[in-house]
């Protein structure tokens, strides 16, 4: 098992995107409750649709496993079709959300400054933002991959929505199967709690939790999970079903 690092608790997060119906969310908690120790020492949370989020908090109220959104919008209320609120996110009792998701980055074009306005919003409405940042493969590709973290770390903690936890997901990894090696992995985690301990000092950035997230799988959970600014994953595709997220937990050597 792997020694905890300064005071930062394990977390493992499940990104369902787009995927599930409510039949099947309702089937993914029982299975997952019955699956885990009464007292894990993983902090959990699920991410699923909006549409799913009753059911999740229905089937979840009463466990050790949290649920968040998976956006919101940087104003409390207002004319905005289609979109949600802290605020409502609160209401349905999340207590996490996700901000700055390359998906989100990329499809809805949200910028690094709006990024830093939702983590702001999530706070005011007491929600405890997840903060993505990563690098394309192009970027990579050009050495520019420090320069666009430090960029979106910035812009991120704009606000200084403390507290948050931060998510290294490389666009190149999500969803294609091609995992970050773990040395590589950790070196991106490395320089993100270096910039964090100059912006916040470093006392306050060894509290930090940063999550690692690109085709995490029960197979890879074990060697990524060792490496020491590693405090937990991000996980989409294979969060979907029960055993696999279980496995996850179970392989990740945080107890
Ligand atoms: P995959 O685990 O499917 O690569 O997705 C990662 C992710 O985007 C989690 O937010």
């Amino acid at each position: 098992m792997k020694e905890p690092q300064s005071g930062r608790r394990p977390l493992i997060a499940a990104n369902w995107k787009m995927h599930l119906l409510r039949q099947d969310a309702s089937g993914f908690c029982r299975t997952l409750r019955s699956l885990l120790p009464s007292s894990p020492n993983v902090e959990l949370v699920i991410f699923p649709g909006f549409t799913l989020l009753p059911t999740v908090a229905q089937e979840l109220v009463g466990s050790t496993v949290a649920w968040g959104g998976q956006d919101l919008h940087q104003e409390a209320k207002g004319a905005h079709t289609g979109d949600v609120s802290g605020e409502q996110l609160a209401d349905i009792g999340c207590s996490w959300v996700l901000c700055g998701h390359s998906e989100r980055r990329q499809n809805h074009r949200e910028s690094d400054r709006l990024v830093g306005e939702k983590a702001l919003s999530a706070r005011r409405h007491g929600l405890q933002p997840l903060l993505c940042v990563g690098e394309t493969s192009e970027e990579r590709q050009s050495g520019r991959t420090f320069e666009v973290l430090d960029r979106q770390l910035e812009a991120a903690l704009a606000h200084r929505p403390q507290p948050f936890v931060l998510a290294y997901e490389p666009v190149w990894a999500i969803g294609t199967g091609e995992t970050a090696t773990p040395a590589l992995a950790q070196k991106a985690h490395e320089h993100l709690r270096m910039r964090l301990g100059e912006t916040l000092g470093k006392a306050w950035a060894d509290e930090v939790r940063i999550l690692y997230g690109g085709s995490v799988k029960p197979g890879n959970a074990a060697e990524l999970g060792a490496e020491k600014d590693i405090d937990g994953f991000l996980v989409g595709g294979a969060s979907l079903d029960p055993a696999s997220f279980s496995g996850i937990i179970s392989n990740s050597g945080f107890g």
